[in-house]
């Protein structure tokens, strides 16, 4: 995580909003932006953590897949930035794009990966580092996104991921976007310009409290698991209010549902595995625990994946 706060308080000095405006709509109090840190640099902090929580080695690691949407440069990606940092180099290294998604379809990718009996090891990050994509003077989405990353390293074995379940509607893509440069070329005279993120916040909450809930009972179903089993839903940590409304569709209660955003905001790719990473270094994580982690975001794209911790 990078190391600078802003409250919200910060942020009603810069643009019209106010604490309460903000914690009441979303549950987020405070972010971490980044200023002297890289989404690469995060991404390799985070890769370290998790390859000594795990006992693994640089060199064991046969890929490294990287969610995010906001890696330094457009090429190369952030996992070759995040493999020659770690000198991991027996991996192939790729990023996936899926926005707030992009951390559990990469974990889904790398179990597929895995399953086929290609590769034995991977480290999957999630990263993202929205502050440089945001309109600073847009309060409808300044106060939502923080700057961070998380990661995981999967091997092969019995446990782990049990069943997902993945989906994307192209057709809704305006509701969530970012231009990455605007069209400027030597024919038409002008230079490309970057972009900023724009949201349609209501089509966004209303997307997530229906598909969330629809892609969880789908995937407990396909898995033949009774949802009383789970102890917990790692949602990805947008808004306290889309997790409370998913929460009450699912019919289970709160304490089921784990949440940070209050410390981080919306960290995009990287709100699954930092506190999947948290609940795991307080011990609330017991061997054979079932788990259902799920997320989504711009595509639009969302999904659901069932563990056996
Ligand atoms: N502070 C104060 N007022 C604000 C504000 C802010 N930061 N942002 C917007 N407003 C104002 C609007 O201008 C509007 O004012 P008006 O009524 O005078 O026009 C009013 O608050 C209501 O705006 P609205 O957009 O209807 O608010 P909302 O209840 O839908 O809440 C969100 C806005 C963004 C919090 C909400 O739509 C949301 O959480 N959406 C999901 C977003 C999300 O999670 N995105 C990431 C997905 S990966």
């Amino acid at each position: 995580m990078p190391v600078q706060m802003v409250t919200n308080d910060d942020l009603a000095r810069v643009v019209d909003t106010s604490d309460e405006w903000i914690a009441e709509r979303t549950g987020i109090r405070q972010r971490r932006i980044a200023v002297e840190e890289s989404a690469s640099h995060m991404a390799s902090e985070a890769a370290r953590r998790a390859l000594e929580n795990a006992g693994v080695e640089p060199e064991a690691l046969d890929l490294i897949l990287v969610g995010t949407t906001s890696a330094d440069h457009c090429f190369p990606s952030a996992a070759c930035e995040v493999q020659g940092e770690l000198g991991a180099i027996h991996a192939v290294a790729f990023d996936i794009s899926a926005a707030c998604s992009g951390f559990l379809f990469a974990m889904n990718n790398l179990q597929a990966f895995i399953r086929a009996g290609i590769y034995r090891t991977g480290l999957v990050i999630g990263v993202d580092c929205l502050s440089k994509l945001i309109d600073w003077k847009d309060r409808s989405t300044c106060v939502l996104f923080g700057d961070g990353a998380g990661a995981v390293v999967l091997q092969a074995s019995d446990k782990g991921i049990q069943h997902s379940v993945m989906r994307s509607d192209g057709s809704k893509w305006q509701v969530l976007s970012c231009v990455s440069r605007t069209n400027g070329n030597l024919l038409n005279g002008r230079m490309p310009e970057p972009g900023y993120l724009y949201m349609n916040g209501q089509e966004v909450f209303k997307f997530a409290v229906k598909k969330v809930p629809e892609c969880i009972n789908q995937v407990l179903e396909e898995s033949g698991t009774d949802i009383e089993e789970i102890k917990y839903f790692i949602l990805h940590q947008a808004n306290y209010r889309i997790i409370e409304s998913v929460a009450k569709r699912l019919k289970q209660p709160m304490d089921k549902f784990p949440m940070n955003m209050e410390y981080y905001g919306n960290t995009s790719a990287a709100t699954i595995p930092v506190l999947l990473d948290e609940m795991n270094r307080e011990g609330k994580l017991n061997s054979e625990d079932k788990i259902v982690l799920s997320g989504f975001g711009a595509g639009l794209t969302w999904g659901a994946t069932l563990l056996e911790w």
